[in-house]
Order: C-alpha cells, then structure tokens, then sequence
C-alpha cells in the first residue's frame, strides 16, 4: 500500500464483505479511494500504471467463483449467528463451483497475495484455506466425491467463530488468556453448528472440530494424536496455518509464501503431517503474482504469472528491462530473493 499512488490502476477487483465488487479492475486510484482502502485494512493491491499493459494470469478460481464463494460464507455466518442454521444449498453451489475449476485446471497454484481487509476478514479467510485445502486434496489424489466434505469442511471450519463475542475477535492485540481460551471454543461451536444440518455429512462437522488438532497431541479441543487426526482435519490444520502465518496482524508480521512454507516444513513431523505439507509446498507458489525478485544476475524483477511448469518474470531493471522471460526448474536463471 506505501508504494501505490494515485497514478495507478486497479489489476484484480476488490470485494467488500458481502461478496459485492466494491472497485474493479481498471479503476483509476485517486486520493479519495486511497485512503478508503487503507482505513479498511488493506496491505496489498494489484495495480499497474496508467498506459501500462495488463496481463492476465492464471488463478486458481475466477472473480466470479470468488464472489459467489464470499457471498455464500457470509450468508452461512449471518444464517448460522441469527438461526443456528446453514443455507446447505448455498454452501453446496459454492463448493461445487471451487471443485469444477480447481479440479479441472491441471498445473494451477495458489499465487495471489493476501487481499484481506478488516470487514470481509472471516470471509476471505475461509474461501482462501478453502481454495488451499482443495488443492492439497488434489494433489494427494483424492476423487471428486471424496472431495466434497474436505472442500466444504475446510470453507465452514471458522463458522463456530460467531459464536465468539465480536469485541473479543475485534482486539487489535494479542489476546489474554481468558480471551484466548473463548476463541478456542470455536471449533465445539462450529461442530454443533454443522452437525445438526442433516443434509451435511458428519465428517465436515469434524473438520472444524480438528482443525487446531496437531498430530503430536498438543492442539485443541482434545489433543487428538496421530492416526486419530483424520487426514481432512490435518489438511485443514495446515492450509490454515498457511493463510494465518501469511496474514499480517497489527501485533504480528505477516511472513511470505516461503517462509511460511519453512516453518510449517520445520513444524512436521511434530505438528503437521508430512505429507500434506508436502502437497501443499507444490501447490502453493513460493513467489506469488506481485512479487519483487532478485535474481542470480543482479537484475530485479517482478513475477507475473505462474504455475506449476514455469514461472513468468518482467525485468524491472538492467539492460532487459521490461522484457519477459520464464523460468523453468533447469533455467540457468534463478530467483534468489525477494524484496516485497
Ligand atoms: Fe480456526
């Protein structure tokens, strides 16, 4: 956001909480909007500069999808807050849209920056370790039909969250014990929520109630272990743990893609499950779309599309500048580090 200035264009749109357009792509940013943004919440937009050229890049799920998903968590979260119900057909649309394009897109990664703001924060959080989960569960070969309750469980695993007072969830700081121990109370709230719907499967109810779980015992509720954990709920645990660790908190700074991957590496076996990390470190991009770059020649440059075969970069200094290259595994040029 420091970096963006009122010369500068809208790349990606941008939702409020309900799911609605609230800018699209192309708008020019003036002042007024500037400030807007940044009173929401916001630490990262797409942008280009007037005149410049936009490319598109793949993404694991279109605007479309994005804002049907965001407007069905919403209405799940309203529903489930004032009525202790769900809209099941609601959620079921949704997920059927994110299995359809996830499933059917062959080398796509999860690449966006966090594009979260205060209001739309729950919302947008569930969708992306919704998007993340699902394509853990690809990677590891799981069959659509199986898919189904990891998908819907992982976009429902925070729906016990309001049942949380909203001052406590709102605190901008670290939270006291007693606080802390109300919002672990999350995952009972969310299991009851879900399993009373009958039209949902009992297994998604139990991916919000493992979702904190860790396989040495030491996550909440229970302390489920090992084998006990289901292999959804350990799914869940570290796509979450991804979008949390990569989430930036005004008492904690938000880590990138690839130091967040390190440390859930590091936390494995202990903590996460090996594997399902490894499944999501190939589904994730280390560098995603937006990133600044140096590379192994000393030039700068951003990152401008990727997917699992290649990544595609824009010098943005020295004599190649502007010029586009891809960087496949064996290209002799390489990211070594990135600067925002
Ligand atoms: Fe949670």
């Amino acid at each position: 956001m420091d970096e963006i200035t009122e010369e500068m264009c809208l790349a990606r749109p941008i939702f409020n909480a309900d799911g609605k357009i609230l800018l699209s792509n192309g708008v020019k940013l003036n002042a007024t909007y500037l400030a807007r943004l940044k009173a929401l919440g916001y630490e990262n937009l797409y942008v280009y500069r007037d005149g410049e050229e936009i490319r598109d890049f793949s993404i694991p799920i279109s605007d479309q999808t994005m804002r049907e998903a965001l407007q069905g968590v919403k209405a799940s979260f309203s529903k489930a807050s004032q009525e202790q119900q769900l809209n099941v057909r609601q959620v079921n649309d949704v997920v059927n849209y994110i299995l359809d394009e996830i499933l059917t897109n062959p080398s796509v990664l999860y690449n966006l920056m966090d594009l979260k703001n205060h209001d739309n924060y729950y919302y947008q959080h569930s969708v992306n370790v919704c998007v993340i989960s699902t394509l853990i569960g690809k990677k590891l070969g799981l069959a659509r039909d199986r898919m189904k309750d990891l998908t819907t469980g992982a976009l429902l695993h925070d729906l016990g969250m309001v049942c949380v007072d909203p001052r406590t969830l709102a605190q901008p700081r670290r939270l006291s014990d007693e606080e802390a121990a109300s919002v672990r109370e999350h995952t009972n709230y969310g299991f009851r929520l879900i399993k009373s719907e009958r039209d949902l499967s009992i297994l998604v109810a139990h991916v919000a109630y493992q979702h904190h779980e860790r396989m040495d015992g030491s996550g909440y509720p229970k302390g489920i272990a090992g084998d006990d954990l289901h292999l959804y709920g350990r799914i869940v645990g570290v796509a979450d743990s991804y979008e949390t660790m990569t989430t930036g908190r005004i008492y904690r700074k938000a880590l990138w893609s690839h130091e967040a991957i390190r440390q859930l590496k590091a936390e494995a076996p202990e903590k996460y499950d090996p594997e399902v990390v490894a499944a999501m470190e190939t589904s994730i991009a280390y560098y995603p779309v937006g990133s600044v770059v140096v590379l192994n020649t000393h030039e700068e440059a951003v990152v401008v599309d990727v997917n699992a075969k290649k990544i595609t970069i824009q010098f943005s200094s020295g004599p190649r500048i502007n010029a586009l290259m891809d960087l496949a595994p064996d290209s002799p040029v390489k990211i070594e580090e990135r600067l925002s």
